[in-house]
C-alpha cells in the first residue's frame, strides 16, 4: 500500500479539527440554558442610574468596576433596604450624597433586588467544571 501523502494527511486533520470545533461549540451552546430574568421597569430606570451617576467607578457590580467601595451585587441581601436608602440620601465620608429624589432612590433599591436575584457577586463561590463553563451554588 502507498503511504498517504502528508498533504492528505494535512487536510484530513484541520476536517476532523474543524468538525470537533463545531460539534462542540454547538453542544456548548445547545446545553448552557441561557437564564434571562427580565428587569422590572423600575429595576431599569435604577440601572439608567447607576449609569447617568457613574457609581461603578467606586463599586464593583458581579466583581467588576471601582474599588473604592464594596460590591453591590448582593447588597439588597446583605444590608436592611433602609440602611441602603440612608446611604443613598446622606452619602457617607468617602461616598458623595448624590441628592437624589425619592424615585431615584426607589429606582436603584429596585435596581438592587433585581440584581440581588441574579446571582453571587463572589467568583470564589463559583463551582468550574472540566469543560470550562461555571456554575454557581
Ligand atoms: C467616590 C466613590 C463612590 C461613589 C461614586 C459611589 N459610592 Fe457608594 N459607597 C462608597 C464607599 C467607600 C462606600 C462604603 C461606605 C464608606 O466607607 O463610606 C459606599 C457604600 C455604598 C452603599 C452601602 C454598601 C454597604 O454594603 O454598606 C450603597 C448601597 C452605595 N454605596 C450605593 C451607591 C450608589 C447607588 C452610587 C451611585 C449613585 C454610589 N454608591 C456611588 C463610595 C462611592
Amino acid at each position: 500500500m502507498a503511504p498517504i501523502e502528508p498533504f492528505k494527511i494535512k487536510v484530513f486533520t484541520f476536517v476532523i479539527l474543524c468538525a470537533v470545533f463545531l460539534s462542540y461549540t454547538f453542544w456548548l451552546y445547545s446545553e448552557v440554558p441561557a437564564k434571562s430574568k427580565p428587569a422590572n421597569t423600575l429595576a431599569e430606570k435604577g440601572k439608567m442610574i447607576w449609569q447617568q451617576k457613574n457609581c461603578s467607578a467606586c463599586h464593583q457590580l458581579y466583581g467588576l468596576g471601582g474599588h473604592l467601595g464594596p460590591d453591590l451585587t448582593n447588597v439588597y441581601s446583605r444590608r436592611p433596604e433602609i440602611y441602603i436608602r440612608a446611604i443613598l440620601q446622606a452619602g457617607t465620608p468617602v461616598m458623595p450624597d448624590f441628592h437624589l429624589s425619592s424615585k431615584e432612590k426607589d429606582a436603584l433599591v429596585a435596581f438592587f433586588k433585581y440584581t440581588n436575584t441574579t446571582g453571587t457577586a463572589d467568583p470564589k463561590s463559583f463551582t468550574q467544571h472540566l469543560d470550562g463553563t461555571i456554575s454557581q451554588p
